[in-house]
């Protein structure tokens, strides 16, 4: 009698949801991969100082690794910098809309 009242006391813990952990609280991988809101307004607000937005599509990743610098570059020379750690960012997002 005694072994089966421990038994049951070890079923109901077994169980219990309270006693399993809990793993709401993570965010999922796909939603802080798929943001680049930051990157992109970034790219919308320091990309439109001298002309037009370039369409994003319109060169390859190899292209906007030297286009993005260089006009970073031009930027400085117009007293309007665009910082290293901005650069990445918009490259960032370049990249991932580029052609390939
Ligand atoms: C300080 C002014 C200035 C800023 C800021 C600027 N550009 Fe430019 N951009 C120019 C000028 C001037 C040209 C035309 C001469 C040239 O191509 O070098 C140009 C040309 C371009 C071209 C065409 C070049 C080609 O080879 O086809 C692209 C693409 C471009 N810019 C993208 C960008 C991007 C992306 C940013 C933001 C990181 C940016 N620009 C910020 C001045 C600027």
């Amino acid at each position: 009698m005694k072994k089966l009242l421990i038994l049951s006391i070890m079923a109901l813990a077994a169980c219990n949801p309270k006693l399993k952990p809990n793993h709401k609280d993570a965010t999922p991988v796909a939603d802080v991969n798929n943001s680049l809101t930051e990157e992109k307004s970034l790219y919308e607000s320091k990309c439109v100082m001298c002309h037009n937005l370039k369409n994003p599509s319109g060169k390859s990743a190899e292209q906007w690794n030297k286009i993005v610098p260089r006009m970073a570059a031009k930027a400085a020379n117009k007293g309007k910098s665009i910082t290293t750690e901005e650069q990445a960012k918009i490259l960032k997002y370049l990249v991932a809309m580029s052609s390939k």
